[in-house]
């Protein structure tokens, strides 16, 4: 249903996504990427790359990139900035073990239908050390940006969605935030699948927010410490 979805959307995934966050995704996704604290030459998966936005953005500051989606709809219109594409499901990637540095993840939490497996395999893939970081929408706290944010998310962009792209898919969009757990939960999952230095952090006001982790030291290991801080 996830890949169907995606292949459905992806002619005008980029234009609906700049205009629904205003042109703040490209910020975003720069933010994540500063958020993994990885040198330039660091390999890193864009994991759920869709049409490629971060793998672009990683490529262009010269990391070394590889992108990775569920649906070849999304892989087909991608720009990934001269970055290898894989189809490759997130509970099942087709890379060895424990050889790279960074996994990213934009926008794609919320449509992981196994997010622990998911989670579990990008621990499989980073070496000890490795840095993760999952990027995705969030609600603000302050009470007017959260009446704004409901208005826009919830009224606004299902009607933008509609018009230029898929009704059932931008419909869909606000009701699968509340698929996320709630954060502390969240934060857990990390944990549990062997990261330490689980952090979030709030990126515009609570609109979008950014988890970050490291991978434990150890193959295998999850030490009490794995708990998120
Ligand atoms: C909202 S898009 C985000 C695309 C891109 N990362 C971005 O920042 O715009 C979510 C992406 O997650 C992908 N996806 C969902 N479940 C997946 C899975 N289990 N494995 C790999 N990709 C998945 C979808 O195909 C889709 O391209």
């Amino acid at each position: 249903m996830v890949r169907e979805m995606f292949d459905a959307i992806a002619p005008r995934y980029d234009l609906v996504n700049r205009l629904m966050s205003l042109g703040m995704d490209r910020g975003w996704r720069r933010r994540a990427i500063g958020l993994l604290q990885l040198a330039p030459g660091s390999l890193i998966l864009d994991l759920a790359c869709g049409t490629g936005d971060v793998a672009r953005e990683l490529a262009t500051n010269g990391y070394r990139t590889i992108g990775a989606d569920l649906s070849f709809g999304m892989l087909a219109a991608a720009r990934p900035g001269g970055a290898p594409l894989a189809q490759a499901d997130g509970t099942a990637l087709p890379f060895a073990g424990h050889r790279i540095d960074g996994v990213i993840s934009g926008f794609a939490m919320r449509n992981f239908a196994d997010l622990a497996a998911v989670l579990a395999e990008c621990a499989r893939v980073l070496r000890p050390g490795g840095r993760l970081g999952l990027l995705d929408v969030d609600t603000p706290t302050s009470p007017l940006l959260r009446l704004g944010h409901r208005i826009w998310f919830t009224g606004v962009v299902p009607q933008l969605g509609s018009v230029l792209s898929d009704r059932a898919a931008y419909h869909y969009l606000p009701r699968s935030v509340a698929y996320l757990p709630p954060r502390d939960e969240l934060l857990a999952i990390v944990g549990d699948a062997g990261f330490i230095d689980v952090c979030h952090n709030t990126l515009s006001g609570g609109i979008t927010q950014v988890i970050t982790a490291t991978r434990a030291g150890a193959v295998g290991l999850l030490r009490a410490s794995a708990r998120p801080r």
